[in-house]
Parts: structure tokens; sequence; C-alpha cells
């Protein structure tokens, strides 16, 4: 009789191992032609301030979010809040409260060009996203900062244009716009660390110059 339950927690045994190998994932290995493709992907995108009209999908919307949120966080907290913003009037009104914020002042890179007719702060992008990060937490920059680069990399390689938007992120955390933050209901303890503009490319820009002297190899 010992012997026949010696035997069946055996069985048991050995059946809960199999079944946790079914589990497991296997490991992904990248290779050739996929390993250039996702190598090119980091290398070949670039921030794009020209975009087409054309409206992003739902489909891709889902995918590129589906990637913001795997990205890694400090103890997997996941200490952000992220809104993909499709509505004209609601575009025009951020807009609006930028070009309010910026009057009067000398700003630099795109944003000083405010005063041209017809200025978009997320060059005319027909989506932006903001991305609020939990103030309580100092490292939700860090996340947040992931999160923003898995949404620029899985746009890219869906054929989409992205620009990190960080001068709008004062203006979007003034007092005095708070009522835009409430009605996309970012919770109170978090305030929008960077805004993203996306949609289809209608430019191919040149890579800006990079320093690779900044990275030193110590052995
Ligand atoms: C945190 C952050 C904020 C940025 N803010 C703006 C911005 O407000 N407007 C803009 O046109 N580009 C902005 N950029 C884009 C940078 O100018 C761009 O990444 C840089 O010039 C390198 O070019 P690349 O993205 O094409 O490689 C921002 C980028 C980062 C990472």
């Amino acid at each position: 009789m010992k012997k026949i339950i010696y035997l069946l927690s055996l069985c048991s045994i050995g059946l809960i191992l199999l079944a946790g190998c079914k589990q497991a994932p296997d490991p992904v290995f990248y290779s050739g032609s996929q390993k250039d493709a996702i190598l090119n992907n980091i290398l070949t995108r670039r921030s794009i301030r020209k975009f087409k009209e054309e409206q992003v999908g739902k489909s891709d919307i889902d995918t590129i979010m589906k990637c913001a949120i795997f990205a890694p966080s400090a103890l997997n907290k996941q200490p952000w809040e992220v809104r993909v913003i499709q509505n004209p009037r609601l575009l025009e009104d951020i807009n609006k409260r930028f070009l309010k914020f910026a009057e009067g002042k000398t700003l630099q890179g795109s944003a000083a060009k405010y005063k041209e007719p017809g200025f978009s702060i997320f060059h005319h992008a027909p989506t932006v996203i903001v991305i609020a990060r939990d103030k309580s937490s100092e490292i939700s920059y860090m996340d947040c900062g992931i999160l923003l680069q898995n949404i620029l990399l899985s746009a890219h390689a869906l054929g989409l244009g992205t620009c990190p938007l960080g001068t709008l992120v004062s203006v979007l955390n003034l007092p005095a716009n708070q009522d835009i933050l409430r009605a996309i209901h970012i919770p109170e303890n978090y305030e929008v660390a960077i805004n993203v503009a996306l949609g289809y490319p209608d430019e191919i820009p040149v890579a800006p110059q990079r320093y690779p002297e900044k990275v030193k190899i110590i052995q």
C-alpha cells in the first residue's frame, strides 16, 4: 500500500512539473533579418514634425498601448496614467492653452515659432498621448521615460511617426490648466511627465548628430 502511495505521489509531482514546463514560455532568440529589423527599428526612429491628416486606427493604438504597458517599471509599480487624445476640439484647446502660455515669451526649439499663423505645438499630429506620473515616486520619471520609448519604437515599427513633446509638460501642469487633466481623468496625485505627438509621418528627417565619445567602455 505504502509503495502505491509513493508511486502515486511521484506521478503527481511529475504531472505538476510537466504542467509547469508547458506554461513557461520558450526563450526568444532573434537572428538574421529579424535581429537586423529590431536593431534597425531603434536606429531609424526619428522625431517627426510633419504629419499626414489621416487618423491612427484603433488596432494600431491598441498595439502601441500594449507595448507601452509592457515597459519595465521599478517594483512593477507601473506609476503611470496614459491618455490617447484624438478629440479635435480637445487638441485645439490644448494648443490654445500653449499659445496663451507662450505669449510674449522667447521659447526654444520648435516652440520658438509659436507666433507663426496656424502654429501647432504638437506639429498638427492627429493624436496626442499624455503620459502622467505618480508624484509620490521620484523613479516614476524613469518608468514613464521607458514607457515613452516603448511607444516611440512600437509606433515606428507600425510605420507611424512620433515626437516627444517636452514643451507641453509645464503648460499642462499649470494650476490654470488642471481642468484639462481632470477632463481626461488624470488622478489628483499625478502630473504630466511627457506627451507624444502621433500620426502618419509626412517627412523623413535626417538623424541629428550623436556623440559616441559620451560612451566609454571601462575594462
Ligand atoms: C524628453 C524629450 C522632450 C522633447 N520635447 C520636444 C518638443 O517639445 N518638441 C519637439 O519638436 N521635439 C521634442 N523632442 C524631440 C528631440 O528634439 C529629438 O528627440 C532629438 O532632437 C533627437 O532627434 P531624434 O528623435 O530624431 O533622434 C523631445 C525629446 C525628448 C526625449
